[in-house]
This record gives C-alpha cells, sequence and structure tokens, in this order.
C-alpha cells in the first residue's frame, strides 16, 4: 500500500468552505463568473494561497496565479488550476477541484517541506464555464493566444455587461498581460462529469484527448399576432420553426453516433405572452465530437435543416457559429507522468477522452498540458446534485502532486 501524500480532510473542508460561495438550498453552488461571489471566492483563494507563502499574480483577464518559488525560481512554472465560477445550478466540484488541488499540491509541498527545482503555480481562469458570458474558456483562450485581449474584454452577458466591465468592477482587472510567459507544463485535475469511470470502477481518468465543440447562435424571426383570430394558414411561428429545429439537432446527435452530443441548452421566446404568436426565437446549440471531419458533418447538417425549416415556415433567421472548439491531443510526455503517478499509487486507471472543455485545452497550445480524472457520482455534473467522494479526490490529487514535482524537477 501506497502511504497518501495529500491531506484527505483538508482538500475536502477546503471544498467544502469554497463551496459554501454561492452555495444553494440543494447543495450545489450558484457562482456564475465575475458576480460578488466570484470575487468572494477569489479573495478566498487569493488569501489561502498567501497564507501558504505564494506570491500572487492577476493578469488583465482576471487570471490568478499562486506562484512558489523554485530552487532557480528563473524557471518557467509547472502551472495547475481550473476554474471557480460555476453553472446556475451548478456543482462544489467542476473547475473548484482542479484549483484547489493545486493549491493542496502547495500545501502538502510546504507541510513536508520539499523544494522543487522549477517554480510551481496554483491557478484560476476566468469564465470558464461561458455560461454568463459565451463562449467557454474565454480568458484561457486569450492566454494561449487564440482570442484578442479586447475580444475577452468585450463579451458580453445577456444584460450587456462586459467581461471589462465586471473584471472592474469586482477589482480582478489585473495589472499583468495575459500569456506570453512560458510554462513548463499544465496540468488541470478536475471530475470527469460523465459515468465511465464509475461504471468501470476506476478511480482515476488518465486524460489522452478532449473533444471538439461547435457553439451556435439561432434567431428565428416570424411575426407576433393574436393567438385567437389569426388562422393557423395565416401565421409566421417563429417557435414553431425553433421546435421543429430543437428536434432536428437531437436527430444530428443521434445520427451521428458513436461520440456526437449535440444540445439546445438556452431559448428565449418573444414577447413570451401567452395569447401571442411568438415573433422571435433566440436559442443556442452546442455540438461535440472528438474528431473534427464528424463535427463538420454535423454543421453542415444543422445548415441544411436550418435553412429548409425557415424557408418552409415563412421565417427569417440569423445564423451564427459563435465559436469553434478544434479537438484536443495532450502532451504525451505529460499523459505519461500522470499514467505512471496513478500506476505508482496502485490506483486502478484507464484511459479517457474528455467530453468537456477545460482550460487545458487551450493552455495546450502553448505548453505540455495533460489532465486527471476522478469519478463523479451518477456521472452527473453541471448538476446541483454533483459529488465526489474525498477518497477519489485525494486519489486524483495524489497522482497531480506526484506529476507535477517530477516535471518540476527533471
Ligand atoms: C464547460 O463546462 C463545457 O464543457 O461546456
Ligand atoms: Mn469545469
Ligand atoms: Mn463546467
Ligand atoms: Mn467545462
Amino acid at each position: 500500500m501506497q502511504k497518501t501524500m495529500i491531506n484527505q480532510q483538508r482538500l475536502w473542508q477546503s471544498l467544502m468552505d469554497m463551496g459554501e460561495i454561492g452555495g444553494t438550498e440543494k447543495g450545489g453552488v450558484c457562482r456564475l463568473a465575475l458576480t460578488d461571489l466570484d470575487k468572494q471566492a477569489r479573495d478566498l483563494f487569493v488569501q489561502w494561497c498567501k497564507d501558504a507563502g505564494c506570491t500572487i499574480r492577476i493578469d488583465k483577464m482576471g487570471n490568478i496565479f499562486a506562484h512558489r518559488a523554485g530552487l532557480d525560481d528563473s524557471l518557467p512554472p509547472v502551472v495547475m488550476g481550473s476554474h471557480l465560477d460555476t453553472q446556475p445550478t451548478g456543482g462544489k466540484f467542476d473547475g473548484i477541484y482542479g484549483v484547489l488541488a493545486g493549491l493542496e499540491v502547495i500545501r502538502t509541498l510546504n507541510d513536508k517541506g520539499m523544494e522543487t527545482r522549477a517554480p510551481i503555480e496554483a491557478s484560476v481562469w476566468t469564465n470558464e464555464e461561458g455560461s454568463r458570458f459565451p463562449p467557454a474558456m474565454v480568458a484561457s483562450g486569450v492566454f494561449a493566444g487564440v482570442f484578442e485581449l479586447d475580444y475577452g474584454l468585450s463579451r458580453a452577458d445577456l444584460d450587456g455587461k462586459t467581461m471589462g466591465q465586471e473584471l472592474e468592477r469586482i477589482g480582478y482587472n489585473g495589472p499583468d498581460d495575459v500569456g506570453g510567459r512560458p510554462f513548463k507544463a499544465f496540468f488541470e485535475a478536475h471530475i470527469e462529469q460523465g459515468p465511465i469511470l464509475e461504471d468501470e470502477k476506476k478511480q482515476i481518468g488518465v486524460v489522452t484527448d478532449a473533444q471538439g465543440q461547435r457553439w451556435y447562435e439561432i434567431t428565428l424571426t416570424g411575426q407576433e399576432s393574436h393567438a385567437g383570430p389569426t388562422p393557423m394558414s395565416r401565421r409566421r411561428d417563429a417557435l414553431v420553426g425553433a421546435a421543429r429545429l430543437i428536434d432536428q439537432v437531437n436527430k444530428i446527435g443521434l445520427a451521428h453516433q458513436p461520440n456526437a452530443c449535440a444540445t439546445v441548452g438556452l431559448l428565449q421566446v418573444f414577447p413570451n405572452s401567452r395569447n401571442v404568436i411568438p415573433g422571435q426565437v433566440f436559442f443556442t446549440v452546442d455540438f461535440r465530437h472528438p474528431d473534427a471531419d464528424v463535427l463538420a458533418k454535423m454543421d453542415q447538417a444543422l445548415r441544411e435543416t436550418a435553412d429548409s425549416v425557415t424557408t418552409e415556415l415563412g421565417l427569417e433567421m440569423a445564423f451564427e457559429q459563435i465559436w469553434y472548439s478544434p479537438p484536443v491531443p495532450f502532451d504525451t510526455d505529460c499523459v505519461a507522468l500522470v499514467r505512471q503517478a496513478a500506476t505508482d499509487f496502485g490506483y486502478s486507471h484507464r484511459d479517457i477522452v474528455s467530453g468537456a472543455g477545460h482550460d487545458a485545452c487551450y493552455i495546450s497550445r502553448v505548453a505540455p498540458t495533460a489532465m486527471v480524472f476522478v469519478p463523479c457520482e451518477n456521472g452527473i455534473s453541471h448538476n446541483e446534485a454533483e459529488n465526489a467522494t474525498p477518497e477519489d479526490l485525494a486519489a486524483g490529487c495524489n497522482v497531480l502532486f506526484q506529476a507535477v514535482v517530477e516535471r518540476a524537477n527533471s
């Protein structure tokens, strides 16, 4: 039996303490990006990192880096991290685990009086979820040079508030340039957010790849009119168009199995009055697949069906793909470090492809990157019921610890 390196109870308690900020009655968390609650969570993380002896840097996208000096502090750091923002009905673990596992690695190094050759950092990436400000992973995207800084700062929520305004309001519009400094490696620990590890009774997922995503925004415009006097033959009902398209989105997902996912998660009906025929509907589409070619076929199918449905119903359409994040292969050396650590600890493990997007996807463009997954209860995430066991979370953190320390000393 291997001894546990990190402090399981401390990691769990930190997750529970952080989960109180925006905690919901059902045991989940609602902490949207750049709200007052997000500020509180950031402040708590920064305080914990200062208590652990780290120096803090914040960049212009509000990304936070807690630095633990290396023996040669001029070397690029090995960075760990994830996000503190959540979905509206999110859980205590999605993102938060990767942030606090990074802090736990640093606390454990302190406990044991261990030094590393290269410095080590724990990081928080702004607005990973993309729930309040689409797209997802926007601040890690700016860091990696995928998006311009102006693009990141000008992303707006449904009320028209921009990330730049909200960063300033909560005091996290840091002075540092975004990106442009090398990482020796980046490691992100995360709950799996799907059922594979739990079903196969594996404690660790060695993440080799992440699937690609395409996000769309579609507005259908017909004509508002009275629900009583307007005959069925004279209607241009935008919601009927949306309903047909939503069904088609689902069918496109089903037609590209195995592995395709297709979701309409946001729908706004105007004027949303029970006796007015809807004149306009806004909705989003989220397509995912590990193979870029299949994702392109799904895109083609969506465009064709959208054209035919709107023509048939006499609707106008504004159709925009707002985001494409291609499939990501992670760094084979970093992945091997994760696999080796899982083996050394005697944890059951398997290679796995991430179904979700993660900041690691963008950071992998500018640094050798890998991820560690642990199981979550019933495979449920983006849900207040999201849960994971203290033992599995500690196992993932032990793997993270070993991979990070080995990389930092190499
Ligand atoms: C972000 O959580 C995503 O993968 O949708
Ligand atoms: Mn996440
Ligand atoms: Mn998420
Ligand atoms: Mn995510």
